[in-house]
C-alpha cells in the first residue's frame, strides 16, 4: 500500500508541475508540428511537459516503466510498475488556445491500473482514483450521475486523427447520440471527457481509436467513481483505448446498443 500511495503523490507532484508549464505557456507562441496526420498536432509544450514528468519519474522510481506518448519512455517494466502517460491531453485546444486541456497520469502494476491523476490547469482542477479507494476532485469525492433515461443524457465523444481519410463509423454513432440524448459533445480531450463521466458531468462517452494514455488514468477514475468501461462489445479491462465506451453505468447497455445501431 504504501508503494501505491508514493506513486499517487509523485503522479499528482508531477501532474502539478506539467500543469503549470501549460498555464504559463498558455496562447503564447507555440513550436506546432504535425505527427502521423495533417491534423495529428504536437507543440513544444507537449514535449516540454513529458520532459519533467519523465524525469520526476526517474529521479524517483528509477526501476518503474513509463510509457509516455511523445516517446520519452522506455517500456521496460522492471518491478512491475508501468506509468502511462499523456503529457497533454487537448494539443489541438491548446494550440487554438481553447482552454480545454489537461495533463493524464495513470499507472499500472502487472498491466493492471492502479491510480490515475488527472489535472486541468486552467480550472485548477485535480482528479484521482486509487484502486478500491475512491475517486476525487480536488481531494472531495466524486461520482457519476444517476441518470436512466437517454433522452435526458448529455454524451460526449471525439474523432480520431485519420478522420479525413476515414470519417466512418464514428460519424454514424454521432448521429445515433444526437437523436437520442439531450446533447453530445465534442470537447477534444478524452481523459477530461473521462473526469466528467466520473463527477457527472456528462452522462456517456465514447470513442474509437484512442490510446493507452488517454484512457488509463480516466477508465480508473470513471470505475472508481461507480460507473462502467468497456469496449464495443461491453467487455471491461482493455487498457489499449482502441474503442471506449464510459459511462455512468445505468445507461450503459442502452448505449451499447446504440452504437450497435439499434
Ligand atoms: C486527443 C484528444 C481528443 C481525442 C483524440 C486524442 P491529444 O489527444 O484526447 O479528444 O479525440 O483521439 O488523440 O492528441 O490531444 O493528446
Ligand atoms: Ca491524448
Ligand atoms: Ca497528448
Amino acid at each position: 500500500m504504501e508503494d501505491v500511495q508514493e506513486r499517487l503523490a509523485l503522479a499528482i507532484r508531477l501532474a502539478r508541475e506539467a500543469g503549470a508549464i501549460q498555464r504559463e505557456r498558455y496562447e503564447s507562441e507555440l513550436v506546432v508540428e504535425t505527427k502521423r496526420t495533417d491534423v495529428d498536432l504536437v507543440t513544444d509544450v507537449d514535449r516540454a511537459c513529458e520532459e519533467a514528468v519523465v524525469r520526476g519519474i526517474r529521479a524517483a522510481r528509477p526501476g518503474d516503466g513509463i510509457l509516455a506518448e511523445e516517446g520519452g519512455g522506455d517500456d521496460a517494466a522492471g518491478t512491475g510498475w508501468r506509468w502511462v502517460i499523456d503529457p497533454l491531453d487537448g494539443t489541438t485546444n491548446y494550440a487554438h488556445g481553447y482552454p480545454c486541456f489537461c495533463v493524464s497520469i495513470g499507472v499500472e502494476r502487472d498491466g493492471r491500473p492502479e491510480l490515475g491523476v488527472i489535472y486541468n490547469p486552467i480550472l485548477d482542477e485535480l482528479y484521482h482514483a486509487l484502486r478500491g479507494g475512491g475517486a476525487f476532485r480536488n481531494a472531495r469525492p466524486i461520482r457519476v450521475s444517476q441518470q436512466r433515461d437517454l433522452t435526458r443524457c448529455l454524451f460526449a465523444t471525439g474523432f480520431a486523427y485519420d478522420r479525413h481519410a476515414n470519417p466512418g463509423a464514428n460519424l454514424r454513432h454521432f448521429e445515433g447520440f444526437l437523436r437520442r440524448g439531450r446533447g453530445v459533445r465534442r470537447d477534444g480531450s478524452a481523459a477530461l471527457d473521462l473526469a466528467a463521466i466520473a463527477c457527472g458531468r456528462f452522462d456517456g462517452y465514447w470513442e474509437l481509436d484512442l490510446k493507452p494514455w488517454d484512457v488509463t488514468a480516466g477508465t480508473l477514475l470513471v470505475e472508481e467513481a461507480g460507473g462502467r468501461v468497456t469496449d464495443l462489445s461491453g467487455t471491461p479491462g482493455r487498457t489499449d483505448g482502441a474503442a471506449v465506451v464510459a459511462s455512468n453505468g445505468l445507461i450503459h447497455d442502452d448505449m451499447l446498443a446504440v452504437l450497435r445501431g439499434e
